[in-house]
C-alpha cells in the first residue's frame, strides 16, 4: 500500500525499512503532517503519524480529500487524532498498543534516580574538576511510598521494579488490579489521597479530556512538601505553570518530565540554532531539580524493532482489509 510517513526520525528509519522489507511502497518524510504539509501525501492510500503530527478536523479533511483511507500511527497513544472525524469520513486508525511496556518505565526509573542522586549536576562537577559531595545528598528509595496514577502496562512493570526497590505503591486508577493488590501489596485509592500521601508521584493514564490537568495547583496544595513529580505519560495531564509554582516554593522537590504540554513542533527536533520562544519550558530549564527529556521513554532497541513490525503488519491490515485488533475508534 502506497504510504507516506510524515515525522519520520533517522533513529527510527532503519527499523520502519526492515520490518517492510520492500512490501508497502513508503515515502518517508522528515515534515511533520500539518494543515500545510498534509498535501505531501498526495499518491498514497495511507498516512503513518508520529505522536507530534497533527491529525485535526481540518489536517484530516484535508487528507480524505486527497484519497487517504488509512492512518497507521507509530504511537500507543491516540490524543492526538480527532477520532470522531476519521471516523465520519470511514478513514481507518490504527496504532502500536504495546510496544514495550519496559521501555517507559524503565525511563521512569532512570528520571527518579537521576534526580534523587543528582546525577547530571555530579556528573558536570567532576568534569570541572569539582570533586565536592556538597548539595548531591539523595534519599533511599527503600520504604518511600510511590503513586502511580494508571495501573495498566506501563504502570504495571513500573510497580513491579519499585516493588524490588522496596518501595510501598498506592495507585490511582478506573479500576483496581487484583494482582497487583495481592502480589505486590499496592493499595488502591483515589487521585487526592494518593496526591497527599506519596513521596514520589509518577503518571501513566491517558490523556482524556478527563485526565488533563489531572496534576494542578489544588492537588499540588495537598501534596508532601518536596514531592518528587514524575510524568513520563503526555504532557497535557500537568498543568505545567502550577507545577512551576510548586517548584518555586518547594512545596514540588523534583520535577521529571519526558512529555511536556506544548511539545509539539519543540520536541524530536534540533533548535539549537534559535532562539527559545516558549517562556514556560524556559523557566522550567533554570531549576536544578527539574530534569527534561524530550519524549524519549520508548526510546529502545526492543520497542523501534516492534513499533516498526506493528505499523508494517497493520498497513497490511488496510491492504487486506482485514482486522487487525489494532484499530482504534471513538467509543
Ligand atoms: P494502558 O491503556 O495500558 O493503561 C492506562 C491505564 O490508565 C488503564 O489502567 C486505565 O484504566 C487508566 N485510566 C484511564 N483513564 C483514567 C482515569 N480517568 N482515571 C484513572 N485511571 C485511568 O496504557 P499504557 O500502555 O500503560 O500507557 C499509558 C500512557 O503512557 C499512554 O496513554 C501514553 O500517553 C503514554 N506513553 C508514553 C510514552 C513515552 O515515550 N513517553 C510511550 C508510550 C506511552
Amino acid at each position: 500500500m502506497k504510504t507516506t510517513a510524515f515525522s519520520t526520525h533517522k533513529f527510527e528509519e532503519p527499523y520502519l525499512v526492515k520490518a517492510n522489507n520492500g512490501k508497502h511502497h513508503l515515502k518517508l518524510l522528515e515534515s511533520r503532517l500539518t494543515e500545510e504539509t498534509a498535501i505531501l501525501a498526495k499518491g498514497s492510500k495511507a498516512v503513518s503519524l508520529f505522536t507530534g503530527d497533527n491529525a485535526s478536523t481540518k489536517v484530516l479533511e484535508k487528507l480524505n480529500a486527497i484519497g487517504i483511507q488509512n492512518i497507521a500511527l507509530r504511537s500507543a497513544g491516540f490524543n492526538h487524532v480527532d477520532l470522531a472525524k476519521a471516523g465520519e469520513l470511514n478513514m481507518k486508525v490504527a496504532r502500536v498498543p504495546a510496544y514495550s511496556p519496559y521501555a517507559i518505565a524503565e525511563h521512569t526509573i532512570a528520571l527518579i534516580l537521576a534526580l534523587n542522586r543528582k546525577l547530571v549536576r555530579a556528573h558536570n562537577r567532576v568534569r570541572d574538576m569539582n570533586f565536592s559531595l556538597n548539595g548531591l545528598t539523595g534519599f533511599d528509595l527503600n520504604g518511600k511510598t510511590v503513586g502511580v496514577m494508571g495501573t495498566g502496562k506501563i504502570g504495571k512493570v513500573l510497580i513491579k521494579i519499585l516493588h524490588g526497590f522496596g518501595c510501598k505503591v498506592i495507585a490511582y486508577d478506573l479500576e483496581e488490579d487484583k494482582e497487583l493488590k495481592e502480589k505486590y501489596c499496592v493499595r488502591f485509592t483515589d487521585c487526592r489521597t494518593l496526591c497527599s500521601e506519596a513521596d514520589i508521584i509518577s503518571l501513566h493514564v491517558p490523556l482524556t479530556s478527563e485526565t488533563r490537568h489531572i496534576i494542578n495547583a489544588e492537588q499540588i496544595g495537598v501534596m508532601k512538601k518536596g514531592v518528587m513529580l514524575i510524568n513520563t505519560s503526555r504532557g497535557g495531564l500537568v498543568d505545567t505553570k502550577a507545577v512551576i509554582d510548586g517548584l518555586k516554593t518547594g512545596k514540588v522537590g523534583y520535577f521529571g518530565m519526558d512529555v511536556y504540554e506544548e511539545e509539539e513542533g519543540l520536541f524530536f527536533e534540533d533548535h539549537s540554532d534559535e532562539i527559545l520562544q516558549d517562556d514556560v519550558i524556559a523557566r522550567l530549564m533554570t531549576f536544578p531539580n527539574v530534569l527534561i527529556t524530550s519524549h524519549q521513554a520508548f526510546l529502545t532497541d526492543t520497542a523501534l524493532t516492534n513499533i516498526a513490525e506493528t505499523t508494517v503488519y497493520n498497513l497490511d491490515c488496510f491492504e487486506n482489509e482485514t482486522v487487525s485488533g489494532n484499530e482504534v475508534k471513538i467509543n
